[in-house]
């Protein structure tokens, strides 16, 4: 899309949030500082193998100690809200209570952190789980645990009680799939694990922790809204034969459905539950009551859609028996994931449609592309100041189609620590310089700022 028929603010509400979005292991640093504990990641990224550059989270964006800057940046773009997450390690590195004590000083940066967002007129978005799991409670089993369950409701109420007079947007948990199916299955994320049935138990507990801790949130941060953030996915199949939509179906299940039916109140989908056999969770009586508490909002996540074919192999097509289809000819991120503005319509009518959610907060949408510094010290990526403009767009069709969208985070503000890619993928729409952490917006920020105060 030429700049011509890019979206202007004026074409969304005036009470509509625009924001960017990060997390504390991405760009924080400060690993090992005033108190930290070990996190599921700094012991990931010690295993030779799981990080492809051999990084790890150690200084990152050293966002711990430079974060005053990256605010007036933030407010610079003109931005109204900043989502950030806590790091479970520096308020409990321990873990839990039982274990030890609350590390005051962690409690204390991120204090600071929130009265710099309001300083700015920054609304403060909280994300209390963002994968940074206490060490510690991976060795008791980590989310397979229902331990772990107990142990986030008291990281909980500690930072609620604590941010919860200044921070009124809670979101409980990022990506479960990720976190999750990732982590405990996929053998991609931390902790590592290569087992279907510990990241359906996983998931279980993190979606159970995300309902019990609802009420804990409300108690200590009056009028707060609360959700939770889901990276989801609009499918399609391969062709229109029975086949392929019936393995459409099953993959949508375990991608999509097994998260939103039971946080809309429907349980897990019976047909998915049918194919996961015996690798489906342990429920205890009222779990998924606690699950279906009502939310104020559902975030969503949005990077690309997906095509699926039938696949009875189980090798291949896994527990689902489908398997993902490279469509030829289509645009392409850094990461290889399609570029689908549309695919955002879909997705958002779709979830209107099924589960008729009160509001979506779009709370990560961005895209990685070679990022070169040039001599005119610019960054000019115009693949995703295109992506930026195209979804953007996209979503202004959604909201005229009647979705409750009511804000967009930018995915993400610095380019960081891209998980199991280490620093080879840049998301932001800042550059970051790591050898002298300067931050040079690209391109695709500067017109985002200048979205902004049109
Ligand atoms: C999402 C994660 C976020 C970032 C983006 C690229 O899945 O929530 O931390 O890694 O992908």
């Amino acid at each position: 899309m030429s700049s011509n028929n890019a979206p202007i603010r004026k074409d969304f509400p005036a009470d509509f949030r625009w924001g960017v979005s990060t997390s504390s292991f991405q760009i924080e640093g400060a690993g090992q500082e005033d108190g930290k504990g070990e996190s599921i990641w700094d012991r990931f990224c010690k295993q030779p193998g799981r990080i492809r550059d051999g990084s790890n989270g150690n200084v990152a964006c050293d966002h711990y100690h430079l974060w005053p800057q990256d605010l007036d940046m933030a407010k610079g773009l003109g931005v109204n809200a900043y989502r950030f997450s806590v790091a479970w390690p520096r308020i409990l590195p321990n873990g839990s209570l039982g274990r030890g004590a609350v590390n005051e000083a962690g409690l204390a940066f991120y204090d600071r952190l929130v009265d710099g967002m309001l300083e700015r007129g920054l609304d403060p978005w909280c994300t209390l789980y963002h994968w940074d799991l206490p060490q510690v409670l991976q060795e008791q089993g980590g989310w397979t645990s229902r331990e772990t369950v107990a142990a986030f409701l008291e990281y909980t109420d500690i930072v609620t009680r604590r941010l919860g007079d200044r921070v009124k947007h809670w979101i409980t948990h990022n990506e479960p799939w990720c976190s999750c199916m990732m982590g405990y299955w996929e053998n991609i994320h931390a902790p590592g694990g290569t087992s279907f049935a510990d990241a359906l138990q996983a998931n279980h507990h993190v979606v159970l922790s995300h309902g019990q801790a609802i009420p804990v949130i409300r108690k200590n941060s009056a009028d707060a809204k609360v959700g939770i953030t889901l990276s989801l996915h609009p499918i399609t199949a391969a062709s229109d034969s029975a086949e392929d939509l019936a393995a459409l179906k099953r993959h949508d299940g375990l991608r999509n459905r097994w998260f939103l039916d039971p946080l809309f109140g429907r349980g897990y989908p019976a047909d998915t539950l049918e194919l996961v056999g015996d690798a489906a969770p342990e429920i205890v009586e009222g779990d998924l009551a606690a699950i279906a508490t009502p939310t104020d909002f559902l975030g969503v996540n949005y990077y690309f859609p997906e095509m699926v074919k039938d696949d009875q192999d189980p090798k291949t097509g896994g527990p689902m028996r489908a398997s993902l289809v490279e469509k030829e000819g289509v645009e392409r991120t850094g990461f290889g994931w399609e570029v689908s503005p549309q695919g955002l319509v879909d997705l958002l009518t779709r979830l209107q449609r099924d589960y008729n959610p009160p509001v979506i907060q779009l709370t990560e949408n961005g895209s990685t592309f070679e990022d070169v510094l040039t001599p005119d010290g610019r960054v000019h990526d115009k693949e995703r100041l295109s992506y930026l403009q195209r979804h953007l767009a996209a979503l202004k069709q959604a909201i005229a189609a009647g979705v409750p969208v009511k804000g967009y985070f930018a995915w993400s503000l610095l380019d960081n620590f891209e998980w199991a890619e280490g620093y080879l993928r840049r998301f932001g729409i800042a550059y970051v310089d790591y050898a002298s952490q300067r931050r040079i917006l690209k391109d695709s920020g500067l017109w985002y700022g200048r979205f902004l105060n049109e």
